[in-house]
């Protein structure tokens, strides 16, 4: 039987050395000594970010029907988080050493305080995660707004404004990547849990029949869309929680978890929520939101399957399960196993030498490319080490421009990954990256 693959904390620091070092993800106000678990994506970390959120857009929103976007505001009034139960409920246990007076979340320390040692805590108090503010030059309660913990309810506060504008009926989604925010009080493991992270969730609306039929269907296709990206199955795998564990608005939910360097843990949760948020908001707001069946002649609330990730968690999946080091011509080599779609940089171009002679045609080739690819441009330091350079960021092809590239019309495609290079004229250039991405 293959044995279970184990965490690896080292992994943990060499992703957020490599984030660091090369332009990935900063440490947010650094120069003023950081701001605690908040995070700048730098240069490289923004196109991978970016690929990330739309690899998720194309397969849930344009390459469906059934599915259309929002993107809805991030201020909110107190009416959205009390009908949708996040005054009172989105709250977490909190308790305080009672000798270093470090405060944690209850369920994360083991009976023992993590700093000093100490068994002796004040009693539980919930703890809201919601961050408050005031929204305009008034203050007082009348003023009060919050930053939306989740994109899910502006998907449930605009059905009625979605369903009036598109001809759909059950099943069918709204989807929205955005930014939330939570107050964690035990924020950790790099951009794993931060205060502002980025959501990418999807509200599928369903008749309430059909809703076991499309969770089961959503846990799979969640799956199977890391795997298709490039993690591996022995990283993968679904937890469904039990029934006390499940959040108020839950009927069933599995995780789909990923071994971090740490252990299973979180990646994203499908959720069977009901009824719950439309009952909700029709409740608090006076505004009916159901669906009429003309063809039934009934009227009824839809049920919501929600397939919920969080894409700056999984940038941070796709690059732990991306890098690897390895041996090329005895040395050794960091290199992201990135997929194509994901990299920062989808191609290199690397004139061999600075001579004036090579820029004209390398030019020439990184205009035919960057139409289609995000490219990169080098052309410092011995084209060994620029490859190590290339390779350690996770780019795919490297397309090298030399002095016989003068005469025939030809460049040389660096493969990543087995290192494999091919002779290929210009002109095809286009053509054998799309043979090699499978868009061809
Ligand atoms: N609408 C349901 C919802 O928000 P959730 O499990 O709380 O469900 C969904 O969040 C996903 O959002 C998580 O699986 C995770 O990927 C991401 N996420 C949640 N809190 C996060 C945080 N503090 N930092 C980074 N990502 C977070």
């Amino acid at each position: 039987m293959p044995s279970e693959p184990s965490a690896n904390p080292e992994l943990l620091d060499k992703v957020i050395n490599l984030a660091k070092r090369r332009g990935f993800v900063f440490q947010s106000a650094e120069i003023y000594g950081g701001f605690r678990s908040t995070y700048d994506y730098g240069p490289l970390g923004v196109n991978m970010l970016r690929n990330v959120k739309a690899a998720w857009w194309r397969d849930m929103v344009q390459m469906r029907q059934d599915v259309v976007g929002i993107d809805a505001a991030i201020l909110g009034p107190p009416a959205v988080w009390a009908a949708s139960g996040h005054l009172e409920t989105f709250t977490d246990p909190l308790v305080d050493c009672r000798k270093c007076k470090e405060r944690y979340r209850e369920d994360k320390i083991d009976g023992v305080c993590p700093n000093c040692g100490s068994t002796e805590f004040t009693e539980a108090r919930a703890f809201n995660l919601m961050f408050k503010t005031q929204a305009g030059p008034v203050e007082g309660e009348g003023a009060t707004a919050y930053l939306r913990p989740e994109t899910a309810q502006g998907m449930f506060t605009n059905f009625n404004n979605v369903l009036a504008t598109i001809r759909k009926k059950p099943p069918f989604g709204i989807a929205q990547v955005g930014k939330s925010f939570r107050n964690e009080i035990t924020p950790q493991n790099f951009v794993f849990r931060t205060r502002e992270f980025e959501q990418m969730e999807m509200e599928y609306f369903v008749p309430p029949a059909e809703a076991d039929e499309w969770y089961r269907y959503w846990i799979d296709q969640r799956y199977n869309w890391y795997l298709g990206l490039g993690i591996p199955e022995a990283q993968l795998r679904l937890h469904e929680h039990a029934k006390e564990d499940l959040s108020h608005y839950s009927r069933g939910t599995t995780d789909v978890e990923f071994l971090y360097p740490w252990g299973w843990d979180e990646l994203e949760g499908i959720a069977n929520r009901g009824d719950y948020d439309l009952t909700q908001h029709s409740n608090a707001s006076g505004t009916k939101l159901e669906y009429f069946d003309q063809a039934a002649n009934e009227r009824y609330t839809p049920y919501v399957i929600e397939p919920a990730a969080g894409a700056t968690r999984a940038m941070m999946a796709f690059l732990l399960a991306a890098y690897h080091e390895d041996e090329v011509e005895g040395e050794t080599r960091t290199v992201l196993r990135l997929d194509w779609r994901l990299a920062p940089y989808q191609v290199a171009v690397l004139p061999l030498s600075k001579k004036p002679e090579l820029e004209g045609v390398s030019r020439e080739v990184l205009a035919a490319l960057a139409p289609q690819y995000s490219c990169d441009y080098d052309v410092t330091q011995s084209i060994g080490r620029r490859y190590r350079r290339q390779d350690e960021v996770g780019t795919p092809w490297c397309v090298t421009v030399d002095f016989d590239s003068l005469e025939d019309r030809c460049v040389t495609v660096r493969d990543r990954d087995s290192t494999e290079q091919v002779r290929v004229p210009i002109d095809a250039l286009l053509a054998t990256l799309r043979e090699r991405t499978g868009q061809s």
